[in-house]
């Protein structure tokens, strides 16, 4: 069946109260739709984790620090709706901007620290967007627990501390990345690939993956990304932003993997931004 399509928040929350006094679990899966079957795998541990299945959709203008980037962003809901109908979500919330940031609009959601480094250092801004759309969908849907890939690494661990910090009650759920069979990371951004593009975009992961062996067997990473980035660039990317090992939680940069860590990457193929991240296991 399809799912409901809600746009105002008093209209949610009339549906959301049904459901709360019936005693039902309610989850959210917050996205800016053009839906893949990385959000749908998000989509299935909502059914998993809870009664009642919300999935938002709004491309949310405040954490996009490129006016040119949030008028590209693909916009797709029919077919967004027709993907999630086999899956029994319940709603779609999908607001438009002025519902979420009516006229007076002036609060922010600030995670400090862990905002600051890698897209954070790159897209000035972007987290305290994101910060302030998911503390308000929260609140919005009182959803009970809340879903949200891996392959936005630092976005989770944002996420996570924001709710520690102001005490939300909703339960994150983390779910690993998604990828095609030749490695990429599933992306709403790479419909925007080029065929050449779309052919060389696993130089990406693959140059990761090497590199987080060789950190695995002793490399520093200093040595063995710096093997990546040339890996990277020479395989057609036009630029590599950034290239580290952080610590896993704390995201604070790292040379030898004696704690959990990841290799983060954000790279530029032609005018398309891709990121990635791995862990990185010591043995
Ligand atoms: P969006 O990019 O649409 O992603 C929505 C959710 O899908 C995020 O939690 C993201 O990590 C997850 N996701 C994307 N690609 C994935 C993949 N290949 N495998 C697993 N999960 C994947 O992230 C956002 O939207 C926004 O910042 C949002 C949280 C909705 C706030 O506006």
């Amino acid at each position: 069946m399809s799912p409901l399509v809600v746009r105002t928040v008093a209209d949610l929350r009339a549906v959301v109260a049904g459901w709360k006094a019936a005693g039902e679990r309610v989850g959210v899966v917050p996205t800016m739709g053009a839906l893949h079957e990385g959000h749908l795998s998000l989509v299935q541990a909502a059914k998993r984790g809870a009664d009642r299945v919300i999935v938002t959709i709004f491309v949310n203008p405040k954490q996009f620090n490129n006016p040119a980037d949030l008028e590209k962003y693909p916009r797709t809901e029919e077919t967004d709706a027709a993907l999630l109908a086999p899956f029994g979500v319940d709603l779609i919330f999908a607001p438009m901007p002025d519902e979420v940031y009516p006229q007076g609009f002036a609060s922010t959601v600030s995670v400090a620290g862990i905002s600051d480094a890698l897209c954070g250092a790159h897209r000035p801004g972007h987290f305290d967007g994101v910060a302030t759309v998911v503390t308000k969908l929260f609140l919005q849907t009182l959803a009970d627990s809340a879903y949200f890939g891996e392959k936005d690494w630092q976005q989770l661990q944002v996420v996570r501390r924001l709710v520690a910090d102001l005490n939300v009650p909703v339960t994150v759920v983390g779910c690993p990345t998604v990828r095609e069979a030749d490695g990429l990371a599933l992306s709403s951004r790479n419909q925007r690939l080029t065929g050449e593009e779309r052919a060389l975009a696993p130089a990406l992961p693959r140059a990761m993956r090497d590199a987080a062996a060789r950190i695995c067997a002793g490399q520093t990473a200093s040595v063995a990304l710096a093997a990546a980035r040339t890996a990277i660039l020479s395989a057609g990317f036009r630029e590599v932003e950034y290239l580290e090992l952080r610590g896993a939680q704390d995201l604070v940069m790292m040379d030898h993997a004696d704690r959990p860590a990841h290799i983060f990457a954000a790279a530029w193929l032609g005018d398309v931004r891709l990121i990635d991240n791995m862990d990185v296991r010591p043995a």
